[in-house]
């Protein structure tokens, strides 16, 4: 009997690939199909999958050609497979000519001719054009615009800024020079990313314009404003997404199940520092944009509320000034005490301190190394240090792909889980309001 084995991602299962799995077939007497699992997908740059695995696999079965389906987890599974199973042919496509030539070593190789006009990214970009524009001014929208174009469906149309000169050079052609409610016209969802103290204003525009909305964090300086945000989305049948980076990597989505699945016991204390030393030359940042709390606060608070929920007991701010600088904290600290835990939060731009997170539990601790945010590393540590677990996954463009294929999802069948919930949003805007207003506050001058 001639085994035949071939692999592919077979997301929205279509006619070329149907062609390639009869001709696979032909080759020999027994087809064995290697559908790609979700996280390979994603490791090796294909984020855009919109079928789970389960689909992908029930798509490939419905065919009847396959005798035999496997699931295709790691580099390098496909010399394993080829022994496992004794297989006599290797086959693929003609868009892999020659990439797949070291297997030759273990069995025959055979490039099919591909199917021509028809592909998954193509019919994903067909489902639904997404126009994609950002406000604002902050340099990471450069980042957004490198994402969005490896999001099939999402065509980026421009970024209207509202500073003359910040918006770094390297992407001064995509600025759009009008008013924000004419920009507004010609997108369907916005990335904005203006100055803190426009974020509330910008969002209320756009969703009143029925404009899907992605938001750096925070959404805005109240409870009440964040909530009014909250309900105009919904009155508009808008999706609102408050955007942290963080929320979307591999690395501390994982942590974040390993905490809940009891890996390191009760836990009772999370400390998160995130700090970042501004260049000298401020003038063209606003007093808000100066604020550790704004800056930081969000980031760093994420994992507190994630993990031990939004209902301490009470909280305790103690923020620096340095004498010059009335108006920005260059360096504050928060302490929740909740009923059976701690929290601790640094964050700072004007002091400088280890970027690293540490969970403690009562079995073991999570160490995150800095900068945790853009965690691609973290380890569980334990009394007998034989039973350290070290995991690491790796984090593309600071996770903003997955966080735009996230929203571009969300958008198109409103029922993805957001990653962040709305308590958490609004928990988050409280704390920058009880800042603002100087509830459980003490400033010191450093
Ligand atoms: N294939 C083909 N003809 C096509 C599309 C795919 O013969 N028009 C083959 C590929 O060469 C591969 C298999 O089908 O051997 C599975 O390919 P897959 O990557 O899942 O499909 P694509 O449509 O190429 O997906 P994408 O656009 O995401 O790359």
């Amino acid at each position: 009997m001639i085994k035949v084995i071939t692999y592919g991602t077979y997301d929205l299962l279509h006619y070329g690939h149907i062609n390639l799995l009869k001709r696979a077939k032909a080759l020999g007497d027994y087809l064995i199909v290697g559908v790609t699992a979700d996280d390979f997908d994603r490791e090796r740059g294909k984020i855009n999958v919109q079928q789970s695995l389960m689909e992908r696999i029930e798509n490939v079965r419905a065919t009847g050609i396959a005798d035999k389906i496997i699931v295709e987890e790691y580099e390098g599974q496909k010399i394993d497979d080829i022994e496992r199973y004794g297989v006599d042919i290797f086959t693929v496509g003609s868009d892999w000519k020659g990439v797949f030539d070291y297997l030759k070593e273990y069995c025959k190789v055979v490039y099919l001719d591909r199917t021509e006009g028809i592909s998954s990214t193509q019919l994903r970009s067909e489902r639904q054009l997404m126009n994609f524009g950002a406000i604002g001014d902050a340099p990471y929208i450069c980042k957004f615009i490198k994402g969005s174009r490896l999001v099939d469906g999402m065509n980026f149309v421009g970024v209207c800024a509202t500073k003359a000169n910040s918006f770094p050079k390297c992407d001064r052609e995509f600025i759009v020079k009008k008013p924000v409610p004419q920009f507004l016209e010609s997108v369907d969802a916005v990335y904005i990313a203006s100055p803190v103290d426009k974020h509330f204003e910008h969002a209320s525009v756009a969703l009143a314009n029925k404009k899907h909305v992605l938001m750096e964090s925070p959404l805005a300086l109240t409870r009440s404003e964040c909530a009014k945000l909250f309900e105009d989305a919904k009155a508009n049948d808008c999706v609102l997404f408050e955007s942290i980076k963080t929320a979307y990597s591999m690395a501390y989505n994982r942590l974040l199940l390993l905490v809940k699945a009891g890996k390191i016991g009760k836990v009772v204390s999370v400390e998160t520092t995130c700090t970042s030393l501004i260049s000298d030359d401020k003038s063209d940042l606003s007093a808000a944009e100066l604020k550790s709390i704004y800056d930081w606060g969000p980031t760093a608070l994420l994992p507190v509320f994630q993990i031990l929920g939004t209902d301490y007991v009470s909280k305790s701010i103690v923020a620096g000034y340095f004498d010059n600088e009335q108006k920005t904290d260059a360096f504050t600290n928060i302490r929740f005490v909740y009923k059976d835990a701690v929290a601790s939060v640094k964050v700072g731009k004007g002091v400088k301190s280890e970027g690293e997170m540490i969970i403690s539990g009562t079995k073991g601790y999570i160490y995150v190394p800095a900068p945790w945010w853009k965690t691609e590393y973290f380890e569980i540590r334990y009394e007998d240090s034989n039973d350290n677990k070290r995991f690491f996954y790796q984090l593309d463009n600071e996770g903003i792909n997955y966080e735009l294929v996230s929203f571009y999802k969300d958008v198109e069948t409103k029922t993805a889980v957001p990653h962040i919930s709305k308590e958490i949003s609004l928990e988050i805007a409280g704390i920058m309001e009880d800042f603002d207003n100087g509830v459980d506050l003490t400033e010191i001058k450093i």
